[in-house]
């Protein structure tokens, strides 16, 4: 399986989410064809992926109003129908809507959504791995 990963990071959670699971998914013999910002995408990776893994940071009120940052680049993205994707959130205390956000400008850019996790940056390793693992079962069950 081929994935790239676009990231959107402030302080870094949600880059080192996004390097967690690209090391797990090396380890279960995937390729990552790059690991780019969203902001920057590299369109090479995404055109060579069959996956698409997109990750933002959870901006709000903490408690209300949460959204994933990255959803305005998000629709800069290039068109992707034919492609899959998946997406991730870190936050802080909750995420609240912002997994199902970031979930639906996803699906706008033409990818087939398989799904998403929203990682508690208290947990990145943990999640990430919980994610890979998810990623993994997916695909090799879609594949069977
Ligand atoms: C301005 C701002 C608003 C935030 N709002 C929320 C929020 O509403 N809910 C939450 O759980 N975390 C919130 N966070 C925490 C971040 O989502 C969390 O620290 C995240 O892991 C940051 O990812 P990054 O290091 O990739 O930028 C906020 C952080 C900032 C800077």
């Amino acid at each position: 399986m081929k994935a790239a990963i676009l990231v959107e990071s402030l302080t870094g959670n949600t880059w080192k989410a996004a390097e967690k699971t690209a090391d797990l998914l090396t380890q279960e013999r995937w390729t990552i064809t790059g690991l780019s910002k969203v902001r920057h995408p590299d369109h090479a990776a995404i055109q060579a992926a069959d996956l698409v893994l997109i990750g933002s940071w959870v901006h709000g009120a903490f408690v209300f109003g949460q959204a994933p940052w990255a959803v305005n680049s998000i629709s800069n993205l290039p068109a992707m129908r034919g492609k899959k994707a998946a997406a991730f959130c870190t936050f802080a205390l909750h995420p609240g809507k912002a997994l199902d956000k970031l979930t639906s400008a996803v699906g706008d850019t033409g990818a087939y959504v398989i799904g998403g996790l929203a990682i508690s940056r208290s947990k990145l390793d943990q999640h990430s791995e919980e994610f890979a693992t998810r990623l993994v079962d997916a695909l090799s069950a879609s594949d069977a």
